[in-house]
């Protein structure tokens, strides 16, 4: 039985994370500060499944000291999930998400520096991180038949984007290498795509699965979904655990290494697509708003290297995904609260 530390341990990445260690019979604490709505319920989720072996610890990753404190027990790995997600009105950028998520990745990978134990640390990045650079080294090995109308993330592209929210992930990233490299602090990064799955919200940019997925059951209208033909691949949350869990049961291999994680070509669809599958299920038409300034661009990652390095492959397609994520949604209406009733009456 090992101990692990999740930063933003009770969001969607990082509760589901969690799940999957404690079922595992391991101990897990949370370090949370609750700010994204919903949080606290997939606290008391936790709680309420896994009694006695969560320690959950409220504190912001902004208080270098709280972290130091929070980390004086050894753990296995530390897995930095607390993170301000895309939000389309701060196009500025806005000093709260560089602090949050630039800074405060600083302040935990230093709070590991100076307990000087052994901790394992993976960093759950962005695909927005490395979205605008030019550079596709020809060496890399294109994964499937990556579809033309699409933008493909090649994995090894280096750090760029336009977006505020790529430049905190950027500036996160660099963190990361810096620290691997000086202190040799053993650190992966996960660029994660379009990760969708139970007791993600819908209510953030980049969570257009979720909204269609919502949308459908309520038999509303999708907004801020982009362009409904683009294609964007699909990663249900159980394959994306899966992924953090090998980076930190590998990690004596792939230590200091970059992965793209999402669902790759075998499992894109475009929203239109998606709509298609959702009738389907629900015998209901879905329609979408008039495409908006900040929607998602259709992108499909490749994800050759954690395939490769990893051993890594998403097993559930997007189909089966879907139709799980819709059956959760169906008997766990209650957990969608006002924002997202907000976001569907806009
Ligand atoms: N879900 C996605 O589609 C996706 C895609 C790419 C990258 N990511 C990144 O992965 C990470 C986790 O994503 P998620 O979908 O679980 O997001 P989420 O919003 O569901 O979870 C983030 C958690 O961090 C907590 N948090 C926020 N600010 C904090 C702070 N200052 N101190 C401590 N805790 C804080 C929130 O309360 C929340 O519980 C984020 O950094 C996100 O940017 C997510």
């Amino acid at each position: 039985m090992a101990r692990f530390l999740i930063t933003g341990g009770c969001g969607f990445v990082g509760c589901n994370l969690a799940d999957r260690l404690l079922r595992d019979d391991h101990r897990v604490v949370l370090f949370d500060n609750l700010s994204r709505p919903g949080s606290d319920r997939n606290l008391e989720w936790l709680v309420g499944n896994h009694a006695g072996k969560i320690t959950f610890i409220k504190g912001d990753v902004r208080d270098s000291s709280y972290l130091e404190y929070a980390m004086k027990k050894k753990h296995a790995a530390v897995f930095h999930a607390a993170g301000m997600v895309p939000d389309p009105s701060s196009t500025l950028g806005g000093q709260e998400g560089f602090e949050i998520n630039a800074r405060g990745t600083l302040n935990v990978l230093d709070a590991i520096r100076k307990t000087r134990d052994n901790s394992s640390f993976v960093l759950m990045s962005s695909v927005c991180a490395a979205d605008s650079s030019p550079d596709r080294p020809s060496s890399q090995p294109t994964d499937d038949s990556l579809v033309n109308s699409s933008k493909e993330v090649v994995e090894a592209r280096s750090l760029d984007t336009n977006s505020p929210y790529g430049r905190w992930m950027a500036a996160a990233e660099q963190y990361v290498r810096s620290y691997s490299r000086s202190f040799a602090l053993r650190t992966v990064i996960l660029r994660l795509g379009s990760p969708y799955g139970i007791r993600q919200r819908g209510d953030a940019e980049h969570e257009w699965v979720a909204r269609c997925v919502i949308a459908a059951h309520f038999g509303r209208e999708v907004i801020d979904c982009g362009d409904p033909n683009q294609l964007r691949d699909m990663l249900y949350i159980d394959d994306l655990v899966e992924a953090a869990y090998l980076a930190f049961q590998r990690i004596d291999d792939v230590q200091g290494e970059t992965f793209t994680i999402s669902g790759g070509a075998t499992n894109a669809m475009s929203p239109l697509e998606l709509a298609g599958e959702l009738e389907q299920i629900t015998g209901t038409n879905l329609c979408f708003s008039k495409p908006c300034r900040h929607d998602q661009l259709g992108r499909v990652a490749n994800i050759y290297r954690a395939r490769k390095s990893l051993a890594w492959e998403p097993t559930v397609s997007a189909s089966f995904g879907v139709r799980k994520f819709y059956n959760w949604i169906r008997s766990n209406e209650h957990l969608l609260d006002s924002t997202v009733e907000h976001k569907r009456a806009a």
